[in-house]
């Protein structure tokens, strides 16, 4: 036949949206087991992940046919890009679709924190009812921001809506961005760690920021401060965050990812106290997942029929 089809596969659980495109067979197949991606590579030009599927030498080389990796998200960190890029693989993602979720969500775990909300409704479903606990106000705390790239941005505005101060810490952004933002720049993580209430992390997961806040970043924190990672696993040390809930020196925190997910059943964070705890859900809204699966396919698609190399 003249004309063959380009077929992509769909490995990991997203909203891909309608997958009837003219010169493509996408097929989607969500939570494929890596022994079946390995098998079934060799048919494919192009594969979608979300972060569950390690995208590691070994995979890439089950593949070669394959021409372009798409991640549905923003991090990359789970595709191996030095190994990708030897095989003249391109590798995409989709880095705004699921800003404001991710955002909403650290939000979410700042206000819980808080607030006892995991403390409270475990202790009140025992049959308990503990009134004494009390909560921090957030209006006029400073909040702390590693990274004020897109989300951390996001974040920054919902805090300032909060009534709440924020400072940042980014040695990669503007001061034309911190302006604009109305966030005040901290020129070490050392300042921003000194002069705030509350922590949040928005960076990717690299090599520089790996473990970046451990036991003497966190010691440096205030006592009673609140911790919170919706970014990557790692980029708080998990053992140093167990270590600050259970001394006490930190008041509460707010965790959505782990260094490796799903947490091994006797992970340090899942005893720690005062920690909530979700499974990764940052990107996980109805909105996020439809515009982040429409963005991925789009752009892989785009990929695949030579439109990138034409520089659009
Ligand atoms: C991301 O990097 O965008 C998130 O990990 C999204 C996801 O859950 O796939």
């Amino acid at each position: 036949s003249a004309k063959s089809v380009l077929r992509v596969l769909i490995c990991d659980e997203m909203n891909p949206g309608p997958l009837d495109f003219e010169g493509f067979s996408i097929e989607y197949v969500p939570n494929m087991p890596r022994e079946e991606i390995l098998r079934r590579l060799p048919e494919f030009d192009a594969l979608i992940t979300r972060s569950r599927t390690r995208v590691d030498p070994e995979l890439l080389n089950a593949g070669p046919n394959l021409r372009v990796v798409g991640r549905g998200g923003v991090g990359v960190d789970n595709i191996d890009l030095d190994a990708a890029s030897r095989r003249g693989i391109l590798v995409l993602n989709a880095p705004e679709s699921n800003n404001v979720s991710a955002a909403e969500l650290a939000v979410t775990h700042l206000m819980a924190a808080a607030r006892g909300l995991t403390r409270s409704d475990a202790s009140t479903r025992t049959g308990k009812w503990d009134r004494k606990f009390l909560g921090i106000e957030l209006k006029d705390k400073t909040l702390g921001i590693v990274g004020l790239g897109r989300i951390g941005s996001i974040v920054a505005t919902r805090a300032q809506g909060l009534r709440m101060k924020v400072v940042a810490y980014d040695p990669y952004i503007g001061d034309a961005n911190f302006a604009r933002l109305e966030v005040q720049r901290a020129s070490s993580l050392a300042e921003l760690l000194t002069s705030v209430d509350f922590l949040t992390v928005h960076t990717p997961l690299t090599e520089e920021t790996s473990a970046m806040i451990g036991r003497d970043e966190l010691a440096m924190l205030r006592p009673g401060a609140i911790v919170v990672n919706a970014a990557r696993g790692g980029i708080v040390d998990e053992a140093a965050l167990a270590e600050a809930l259970h001394s006490g020196h930190l008041f509460a925190a707010g965790i959505d990812v782990f260094a490796e997910e799903p947490p091994a059943k006797d992970h340090p964070l899942l005893t720690a106290p005062n920690l909530g705890i979700t499974a990764h859900l940052g990107a996980n809204t109805f909105e996020a997942q439809e515009r982040v699966g429409a963005e991925i396919v789009d752009r892989v698609l785009a990929a695949l029929r030579g439109d990138v190399s034409r520089g659009a």
